[in-house]
């Protein structure tokens, strides 16, 4: 598919694809940007100098959307990602991740690490709907996707490095992955 989309900087002026991405986020993650305004913002702040930001689009649209943050002087967080419904399973998705690989290796970063919450009404991962605590780390080694991003992230190299247990409430754990640059 790659001859017929570009992954490019997000204008900070381009209106339009910022509403499309909002939408996407709100309709991808509406426990967490559950408003048009909440979403908008969240784009916006992603085009602070410590972060990059990333889209995905064919013409006027938007495919796809993923943001970078410098958190640490060698770390760098993948934060968000969003795929258009339609648009997934085509290896774009892929694409987005490879290109802030590339980013953030050409800014030093040795690590890009990301958190992805198993909070859904069913858990999709072996982490969900279960008791993480008192050993967090042997449910991390352990960790089952069933249809969860974790699996996603796992076919782009990336390893389970850690829970938080009951990010998202009793039995909705963070998932934290990462890979090295
Ligand atoms: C997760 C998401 C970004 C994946 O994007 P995508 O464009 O559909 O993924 P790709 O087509 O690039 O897939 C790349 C690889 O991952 C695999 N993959 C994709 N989703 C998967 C899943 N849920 N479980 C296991 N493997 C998966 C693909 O089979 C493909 O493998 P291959 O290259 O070996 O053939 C997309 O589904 C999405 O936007 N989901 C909703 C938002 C979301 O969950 N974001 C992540 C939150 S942390």
């Amino acid at each position: 598919m790659s001859d017929r989309y570009a992954i490019v900087d997000l204008d900070p002026a381009d209106t339009v694809a910022i509403a499309r991405i909002a939408g996407l986020l709100t309709a991808a993650f509406p426990h967490w940007l559950a408003t048009a305004d909440e979403a908008l913002a969240n784009v916006r702040e992603a085009f602070a100098p410590d972060r990059v930001s990333l889209v995905a689009r064919s013409g006027d649209e938007v495919l796809g959307w993923v943001g970078g943050i410098a958190d640490y002087s060698h770390a760098w967080e993948l934060h968000p990602l969003v795929m258009r419904e339609d648009a997934r399973g085509m290896g774009v998705g892929r694409a987005l991740v490879t290109a802030l690989e590339a980013r953030a290796r050409e800014r030093g970063a040795l690590t890009l690490y990301l958190g992805t919450d198993d909070d859904g009404p069913a858990p999709r991962t072996s982490a969900g709907g279960v008791d993480l605590f008192p050993d967090p780390l042997a449910h991390a080694a352990r960790l089952a996707s069933f249809g969860h991003p974790v699996g996603f992230y796992r076919a782009l190299g990336f390893t389970v490095v850690g829970l938080i247990p009951d990010a998202n409430g009793p039995g909705k754990p963070d998932i934290l992955m990462a890979k090295r640059l």
